[in-house]
């Protein structure tokens, strides 16, 4: 167990603070993790009414823990939590803040987690090294940023820039909340602690590798962050990318947090810089018009709430990579994403070449099906292999058999992404946090395509809400026998 610390939560107001951190620091207590003598201070701007903690914790937790709220551990959580009211961004007020620390005799181990919107993470930094916040002495400090970490390479740069004037990269977490979901880790465990899939997990088996996150909601009142973001920002530039650096990396020499990382930031490096002329081919773009959903009329996104009407953002981004290295030279990773799709769904989908040979030419199977490694990371958290068997019977005929892991559908110990990363940042651990040069290297990636896509404001795509998208997307295949798969369940 680590010392006692002090987590400091600005914008403890927020959706983030209420929906996430909250649940997950309950469990982290009800788990034992959270040393005695800790504090959980919850800062916001606006003054904090009187009331009890524990109440209003209770109420907070109501529908958002795993199993019923254990009243034992929310008064021990109580008991940490303390309130203060102040502007982050106000020199001045972090100084009153560095004083009430010390009045309280709080751990001077401190965590200051950013639950702010991103146009403050700057003047925050800079108020807190203002008020000597940012300095070790008598114990650690981190702080803990979430993404988007920019808008584009460049102000990825500043960004990083402005926080490493006070803060060293050691200090810096950087979350993005996908490392922190148990299928996302069991990546690393698939690949590195099975040796039968290593001699396959290369350009000569595998045909492509599909990696999908869907989702059947809109923008959910978020036009003020999404319009002028879009798909491409928000979800590949960060998430999806993530999760194909752990799918396409070399073994790291360890577990330990530059290894880790030094072997993702290889894969970003290795992507093939998509050309300005080669955008088209590269990627693709749409946006949800109005369509019809299970119970009710969808709106289209330029009918949501604080869009532009003219807007173009994109709520559909797709986009074909390919890592040029000796594993992966020639093998298309193609990543999508899409709010307002037929269903809610986050998956890597890994299909293999067919046999060299077509020995069942002559026999009643007519076409071998090829093998698929599909990896459910949501809703339902599944392994599974598709290999080809005969069916019973007399007749020459295969069909698709599953091997699924053990767990696949079953409702077992769900641990939320939160609490496996908030405790990482607890332990000091940064594998799972986003390095500054990732980042950047993530930027690089797509930036040509934002670009490209900035100068063509003109028209974009549409596709009904509540459907696949865009069959326009299939352009981006290679091959005539490659599609888009949507569901673990579906025919590969
Ligand atoms: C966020 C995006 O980072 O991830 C959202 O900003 C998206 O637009 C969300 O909905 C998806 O996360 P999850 O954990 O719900 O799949």
């Amino acid at each position: 167990m680590t010392d006692a610390f002090t987590f400091v939560v600005f914008g403890a107001t927020g959706n983030l603070a209420r929906t996430k951190l909250l649940p997950a620091m309950y469990h982290l207590e009800e788990g034992g993790h959270i040393p005695e003598g800790s504090a959980i201070v919850a800062v916001s701007r606006h003054p904090w009414p009187d009331m009890e903690p524990k109440r209003m914790i209770a109420d907070l937790l109501e529908g958002r823990v795993r199993g019923e709220p254990d009243p034992a551990a929310i008064e021990r959580l109580a008991r940490h939590v303390h309130f203060f009211s102040g502007d982050m961004t106000r020199g001045e007020d972090m100084r009153r803040l560095t004083d009430w620390l010390a009045t309280e005799s709080l751990p001077p181990n401190v965590i200051f987690y950013m639950a702010i919107p991103p146009d403050l993470y700057i003047p925050t930094a800079n108020a807190l090294a203002d008020a000597g916040l940012n300095r070790e002495e008598g114990g650690w400090r981190r702080i803990v940023i979430e993404k988007p970490f920019g808008y584009d390479l460049e102000s990825a740069i500043q960004l990083d820039e402005s926080l490493h004037h006070h803060f060293r990269e050691e200090q810096i977490f950087r979350i993005d909340h996908y490392l922190g979901k148990a299928m996302v880790q069991n990546v690393l465990v698939f690949r590195f602690a099975n040796l039968m899939l290593e001699p396959l997990w290369n350009r000569n088996y595998i045909d492509h590798v599909q990696i999908t996150h869907s989702e059947t909601q809109g923008i959910a009142g978020r036009a003020a962050f999404y319009d002028g973001v879009g798909a491409l920002r928000d979800m590949i530039q960060s998430h999806l990318l993530q999760m194909m650096t752990l799918v396409a990396m070399e073994p790291p020499c360890s577990l330990e947090a530059e290894s880790l990382r030094d072997e993702k930031v290889k894969v970003l490096k290795s992507i093939r810089p998509i050309t300005r002329r080669a955008v088209n081919a590269h990627a693709f773009r749409a946006q949800y018009a109005r369509g019809q959903g299970e119970h009710a009329d969808l709106k289209g996104y330029l009918e949501e709430d604080g869009v532009a009407p003219n807007s173009t953002t994109e709520t559909y981004a797709a986009l074909k990579l390919y890592v040029d290295n000796w594993r992966w030279r020639g093998v298309p990773f193609y990543l999508r994403t899409g709010k307002r799709l037929a269903a809610n769904s986050s998956m890597i989908s890994i299909r293999f070449k067919h046999p060299p040979q077509q020995l069942f030419r002559t026999t009643a199977i007519e076409q071998v099906e090829p093998n698929w490694i599909l990896l459910g990371i949501q809703p339902q958290e599944c392994l599974r292999m598709e290999l080809q068997t005969k069916e019973p019977g007399l007749e020459f005929r295969s069909h698709t058999t599953r091997l699924d892991a053990g767990y696949c559908g079953a409702d077992f110990y769900r641990l939320d992404a939160y609490e496996a990363l908030l405790l990482d940042v607890i332990e000091n651990d940064s594998s799972l946090f986003l390095r500054s040069d990732e980042i950047q290297w993530a930027w690089r990636v797509v930036d040509p395509v934002l670009k490209v896509w900035d100068t063509e404001r003109e028209y974009i795509p549409t596709y009904p809400a509540g459907t696949w998208g865009p069959s326009q997307s299939l352009r981006l295949f290679d091959k005539e026998d490659q599609r888009w798969r949507n569901s673990l369940d579906e025919a590969g």
